[in-house]
């Protein structure tokens, strides 16, 4: 089906999408288990993830392993066809280890040692934590690594922290001379001559002490892209510890939703398959939006299928106010993560915890057990998913790719002295991932070292740093026919924080066809009318760049403010493409008319026509086989709505033919099998 062996080996052990939960019977009494697995059986159950954060319970004391509790239900989850994700857990160092070797626990960003009493209390550079990580992944490996239950290894969980330690600054020093080779090297690329930060030794060399003070731009960058490495480091490590006693079955860590300290590109590339965490708010209208975006991303980061690895069954418990979610907001979530390519619908946690920070977080057993809303969502659900086993391993195609790159994020958002130091890169994103979700377009996400020639559109927004290669990689694509739409504030610096010179917009001048001389952020409130030369008018705020057309005609142009008169808004014709270049914040609905304007001009059709806005729709295919399958989601907690899909699709939950129209009540949800 595909080329990843190990990702088909487990999909063919779930056999269909996986269904499941963090399981943690350490906490519960060997009574409990029994009920556990029946009601597993129950609600169709087929994998859980086991031991995330067990290290207490698995090695109480240094070198003594307690694993017959974990024998023990390992054999009980096999004996009822639950599959194991087996976690290695690392996440949550025991007290032992921290007080034993105090070095273990990270010194934070504010100075401050991250003591003992959470999780994530472990400093990625310290070799005493990665010695003991090592000697319990190896202590599992061995035991379980043949188990016929184990079909997936989750390593550690939801990876962070970032340290400010004495052994942060060894470990930052050796990735520097990695990254630069000499010391004259780095201090072109930091730039040190400004304000005497001249290295004349390695030894001199610390991670950026932040709170104290400003500092060095590039220092900050490279500390950024420091820890991300020395994060999946851990991970490479114990990785390859249970790889060497398991070579067939994936392996892989949970990501966070736009998660800034580590770049998630890089990781992918390390596993077997992408894993994300999301918790979109259900007290906030919009959340599925950002929801779509992570999801999209996580898809793209290997253009595979990926997996959902947590989800709240209703509320969670870390926020002021945890809403729940509404009656089939659990099911609608679960199939949006599968219409943008989840093969699973894993849910942190199977039973509700009786203490600790998270007892009162849903979870799929809840306190009041069977007797609860939630369980019933969460059994129909189980039940109802094998209606779409079919769809299991298929993929999807995009035409309009949207930048996402973990550089271009830390250079607008962690380095400082720029214009404005306000910008927040996945809210700015989001804002043309948007107007693109609701017209019901396909968008992948890219990053620089990604391959552009697939697409007829790129999107992007803000990209104040960006490399030399994916200018190159941009410059080609336009040229090649291909449609441009960019944001102000782009192309700016270099991979090393340093200014493109002669001019603004340094990098994409030629595309974007114009010079930019001053880059003006807005006053407080301030905000600018904006005339389109078709006649319509909007506003922007926030940012204008002085905009001196060289190639490029002029869209629309500011009518009020002292830029009156200059343009706004820019269309270049390169080669055999074009470029929309956006000099300012225009209001969301112009952004919105824009954006979707340039993909029709760039021949991109919708994936439905005619449906509204709050109707999400999303297409997987099979790779080699005749069959498309259309995820209509409707997320209005109101509105009914009717989609015309193709005349002989066929509704696989309803088990209808649909007629070539869809009804979805509010919060309703089809999947559409055509082809
Ligand atoms: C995740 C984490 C889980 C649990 C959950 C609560 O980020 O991996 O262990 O804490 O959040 O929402």
């Amino acid at each position: 089906m595909s080329d990843n062996s190990r990702m088909d080996a487990f999909r063919a052990c779930v056999g269909g999408f996986a269904f499941g939960g963090d399981y943690n019977p350490e906490q519960w009494d060997r009574s409990v288990w029994d009920e556990d697995v029946a009601l597993m059986r129950r609600a169709g159950v087929n994998l859980v993830t086991l031991g995330v954060f067990a290290w207490a319970s698995l090695e109480p004391e240094p070198g003594r392993f307690t694993f017959d509790w974990m024998d023990e239900v390992i054999d009980l989850l096999h004996a009822n066809g639950v599959s194991v994700d087996l976690a290695t857990p690392t996440a949550a160092p025991p007290v032992w280890l921290t007080d034993g070797h105090p070095e273990v626990h990270p010194v934070m960003e504010d100075g401050e040692t991250f003591g003992f009493g959470n999780r994530l209390h472990f400093d990625p550079t310290s070799p005493r934590y990665r010695e003991h990580a090592a000697r319990i992944t190896t202590a599992l490996a061995e035991r379980y690594a043949h188990h016929p239950a184990v079909v997936m290894w989750h390593i550690s969980n939801e990876y962070g922290p970032v340290p400010y330690t004495p052994q942060s600054a060894i470990a930052f020093r050796a990735w520097l001379r990695r990254r630069y080779g000499t010391l004259a090297a780095l201090n072109d690329a930091w730039y040190t001559r400004f304000w005497s930060q001249v290295y004349t030794s390695w030894d001199q060399v610390n991670p950026p002490e932040i709170p104290r003070s400003w500092s060095n731009p590039t220092r900050r960058l490279d500390y950024k892209r420091f820890v991300s490495d020395a994060l999946l480091e851990c991970f490479v490590m114990e990785r390859d510890i249970v790889r060497a006693h398991r070579d067939d079955v994936p392996i892989l860590t949970n990501f966070m939703r736009f998660y800034r300290h580590a770049d998630y590109w890089r990781w992918a590339a390390e596993e077997d398959a992408a894993a994300l965490d999301i918790y979109p708010d259900p007290g906030h209208a919009d959340s599925h939006v950002s929801a779509a975006l992570n999801f999209d991303l996580m898809r793209s980061l290997r253009g595979e299928p990926w997996l959902l690895m947590e989800q709240a069954a209703s509320g969670v418990s870390q926020w002021r106010v945890n809403n729940v979610k509404r009656p089939g907001q659990l099911r609608l979530g679960s199939y949006q993560a599968i219409a943008h390519g989840a093969d699973s619908v894993l849910f942190f946690q199977w039973r509700a915890g009786r203490g600790g920070h998270e007892r009162f977080h849903s979870a799929m057993l809840p306190h009041s057990g069977t007797a609860s809303r939630t369980w019933r969502e969460v059994e129909a659900l189980g039940r109802e998913l094998p209606a779409i086993a079919e769809a299991v391993g298929t993929v999807s195609h995009a035409e309009i790719a949207v930048l996402f790159d973990w550089n271009a994020w830390w250079g607008l958002t962690e380095t400082h002295g720029l214009p404005r130091n306000d910008f927040d890169y996945p809210a700015v994103v989001t804002d043309h991932y948007r107007p693109l979700l609701q017209a019901h377009h396909a968008v992948d996400m890219v990053n620089f070292a990604s391959d552009l020639s697939g697409y007829r559109v790129v999107v992007v927004p803000n990209a104040y740093l960006v490399d030399d290669r994916f200018v190159e990689e941009l410059t080609r694509f336009v040229h090649g026919g291909g449609t441009l739409v960019c944001s102000f504030f782009s192309g700016v610096v270099d991979a090393d924080n340093q200014v493109r010179q002669p001019a603004y917009p340094g990098a994409f001048r030629e595309l974007v066809g114009c010079y930019v001389d001053e880059y003006w952020p807005a006053r407080e409130g301030e905000t600018f009318d904006v005339a389109f030369a078709d006649g319509t008018t909007t506003r922007a705020d926030f940012w204008q760049d002085s905009i001196h057309p060289e190639t490029a005609t002029v869209l629309a142009s500011y009518t009020s403010g002292l830029l009156a008169g200059r343009p706004a808004v820019l269309d270049n014709a390169v080669g055999a493409g074009r470029v929309r270049y956006v000099g300012t914040r225009l209001a969301p609905e112009a952004l919105r008319d824009l954006l979707v304007a340039a993909v029709a001009d760039a021949g991109v059709t919708p994936l439905v026509a005619g449906a509204p806005p709050h109707v999400e729709v999303a297409r997987r295919h099979s790779p080699d086989g005749p069959h498309a399958y259309l995820f209509l989601l409707n997320h209005s907690e109101t509105e009914t709505a009717r989609v015309a899909v193709p005349a002989d699709g066929l509704d696989l939950l309803a088990g209808a033919p649909t007629g070539g129209t869809v009804a979805l009540g509010p919060l309703g949800v089809a999947v559409v099998r055509t082809g």
